[in-house]
């Protein structure tokens, strides 16, 4: 179905619900992946709302995407107990072995990497998401693993 089709049974389901915007923002990247720029006018106009404000809580939101992301979708957790558990040297070697950034996506479209802020698994830190399947006590070396399943 065409994206903006897509964009308009979902504001049909919900545009009539108190504080509307965030669940719509919510279905619209659980069907799309992301929040297609041109859904943001539809969005506004049919809560009465501008183009800014639905665009500010877009940005707002580390959660929502804004462009299209690869194949998976890795999340990996920066907050307390992962940051007290090697996190930080995780990330530096996830960012290195996959060549981007947060937010960013590797050149072959298959890996898109987001920080997180904790994934309730704590206890197992440090952690991240692959998709829907959460990974605790995640090491370089496991990642590395991991990464070579995702993309072969
Ligand atoms: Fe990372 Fe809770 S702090 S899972």
């Amino acid at each position: 179905m065409h994206i903006l089709k897509q964009a308009r049974a979902i504001l049909d389901a919900h545009r009539h619900q108190p504080g509307a915007l965030l669940p719509i923002l919510h279905a619209i990247q659980d069907r799309l992946g992301y929040i297609p720029p041109e859904t943001v006018p539809l969005i506004a106009d049919a809560l009465q709302q501008t183009r800014a404000e639905v665009h500010g809580v877009i940005s707002f939101y580390h959660h929502f995407r804004t462009t299209p992301p690869g194949s998976h979708v890795v999340q990996l957790c920066r907050a307390e107990a992962c940051q007290a558990m090697g996190g930080r040297a995780l990330e530096q070697h996830v960012r290195q072995r996959l060549a981007v950034d947060y937010h960013q996506t590797t050149t072959d479209r298959e890996i898109t990497l987001e920080p997180v802020y904790c994934l309730g698994n704590c206890a197992c830190a440090p952690s991240i998401r692959v998709d829907d399947s959460i990974h605790g006590r995640m090491t370089p070396e496991k990642f590395d693993r991991l990464a070579e399943q995702l993309t072969t």
